[in-house]
C-alpha cells in the first residue's frame, strides 16, 4: 500500500477594505509614521468594517478563494481546522459559522485557539488526519478581527499598532507522491510565558461573574503584551523551530528555496534571516501592508508569495511561528 501525504491544493486569502496607515492612527495616539516604521517595518494594516465582514465571513472568503483555485467545490470538504484568537462568539467558535456561511452542515470543525502558531498548529491536524487516511482534503483557516481588541489611546499605543485584521485559507488533499507534500510539522510551546502577551478578561476564573464592573474598569480585555521579552525569546525560537524542520528531513539552511515566517515585526524576521544567512529573495514580508494580523499572517502571505511566483514546483517552504503562550511552529513543506 502507497504512503499517504498531505499537498497544498490551493491557497486564498481576505483582508478588509478599510486601510489604516500609521499616520491615521495617530488621530487617536500619540505615534508616527517614523516610529512605527523602524521599530515594526509597518507602514499599513486593514480593519475591518463592522456590519460588514465577520471573523467567519473574512474564513470563508480565504477558503472559496482557495478552493476554487484548487478547482474544488465547497462540498469536497471533509473537515475545517480553523485557527483564530478573536472569535466572533465566546463560543461556539467561528469554525462553526464558516461551516454554515459555506453551506458544509453535517462535517466537522476544530476550532484551534494558537495564537500566532495557530495556522501551523492547524496545518499539522489537518496534516496527521491525512495521512491516517480518516480525511481526504481538509480546509485550513486562519483568521483574525483584532482592531476591536486593541486600546488605541496612548496607554496602548505599543500593542496597538502591531496589529491589523485578515483571513487566509489553504487546501490540503490527501497525495502518494513524496515529491510534493508536506515533509513535517513542529509544534512547540511554553505556558510559563502564558501572561507575557495575552487578554485576560472575561476568563472563567473569576469572583463572582467573568464580566463586572471591575474587571471592565481593570480594561484587562485589551492586549497586553511584554514587548522586550516576546521579542527576545521570539528570535532564538524562530531559528530553533526552522532548523528543526530542516535538521529533520536531511536539509541544511541553505537548501531552503523560501521562508514565510509569521509576520510578527520586521526587526525579529531581518535579525532571523541574518543569523540564518538567507538573500532577501529566501524570505517573504509582507507585514508592511497588513501588520501582524496573528493566525492569518502566515496563510496570508504564502498566498501572496505564490500569487508573485515565488514559490514553484519543487520548491522547499518553510513556515515558521513564534506568538502568545509562547508557541512556536514550524513546517516544510516540498511543494
Ligand atoms: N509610538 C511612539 N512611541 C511609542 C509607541 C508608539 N506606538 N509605543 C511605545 N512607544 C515609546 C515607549 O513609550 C517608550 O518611550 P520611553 O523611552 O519614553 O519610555 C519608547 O517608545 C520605547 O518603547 P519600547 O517598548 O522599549 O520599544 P521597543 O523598541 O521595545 O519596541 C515593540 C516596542 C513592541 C515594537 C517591540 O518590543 C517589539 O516589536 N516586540 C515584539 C512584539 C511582537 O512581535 N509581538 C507579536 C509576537 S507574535
Amino acid at each position: 500500500m502507497n504512503t499517504v501525504y498531505s499537498s497544498i491544493k490551493g491557497l486564498g486569502f481576505y483582508v478588509p477594505d478599510n486601510i489604516v496607515t500609521n499616520d491615521d492612527l495617530t488621530q487617536y495616539m500619540d505615534t508616527s509614521d517614523a516610529w512605527i516604521q523602524e521599530r515594526t517595518g509597518i507602514k499599513q494594516r486593514r480593519y475591518f468594517t463592522y456590519g460588514k465582514d465577520t471573523n467567519a465571513s473574512m474564513g470563508a472568503a480565504a477558503s472559496r478563494m482557495a478552493l476554487d483555485r484548487a478547482g474544488l467545490e465547497p462540498s469536497a470538504v471533509d473537515l475545517i481546522v480553523y485557527a483564530t484568537i478573536t472569535p466572533d462568539y465566546y463560543f461556539p467558535g467561528s469554525a462553526f459559522l464558516m461551516q454554515r456561511e459555506l453551506g458544509l452542515e453535517g462535517i466537522g470543525v476544530i476550532d484551534i485557539r494558537n495564537q500566532c502558531s495557530g495556522f501551523v498548529y492547524a496545518l499539522s491536524i489537518a496534516d496527521q488526519f491525512i495521512k491516517t487516511g480518516m480525511y481526504k482534503t481538509v480546509l485550513v483557516v486562519g483568521s483574525e478581527i483584532q482592531s476591536s481588541f486593541l486600546n488605541k489611546s496612548n496607554e496602548g499605543r505599543g500593542v496597538a499598532v502591531i496589529f491589523g485584521d485578515g483571513a487566509g485559507a489553504a487546501v490540503l488533499q490527501a497525495t502518494t507522491d513524496p515529491e510534493h507534500r508536506i515533509l513535517s510539522t513542529h509544534l512547540h510551546a511554553d505556558g510559563r510565558y502564558a501572561e507575557d502577551l495575552y487578554v485576560r478578561d472575561p476568563g472563567s476564573s473569576r469572583e463572582g461573574q467573568w464580566i463586572s464592573e471591575a474587571t471592565l474598569a481593570d480594561g484587562q480585555y485589551n492586549v497586553t503584551m511584554n514587548g522586550n521579552t516576546v521579542f527576545k525569546h521570539a528570535v532564538v525560537r524562530f531559528m530553533e523551530v526552522i532548523n528543526e524542520s530542516l535538521t529533520a528531513n536531511g536539509y541544511q539552511p541553505e537548501d531552503l528555496s523560501l521562508l514565510v515566517p509569521h509576520q510578527a515585526n520586521i526587526r525579529i524576521s531581518g535579525y532571523v534571516q541574518q543569523q540564518m544567512n538567507l538573500p532577501d529573495e529566501k524570505v517573504f514580508n509582507n507585514i508592511q501592508q497588513y501588520g501582524n494580523t496573528t493566525a492569518a499572517s502566515i496563510p496570508i502571505a504564502l498566498t501572496e508569495a505564490f500569487e508573485q511566483g515565488r514559490i514553484k514546483p519543487g520548491d522547499l517552504v518553510c513556515l515558521a511561528a513564534f506568538g502568545s503562550g509562547f508557541t512556536w511552529a514550524s513546517a516544510l513543506i516540498k511543494w
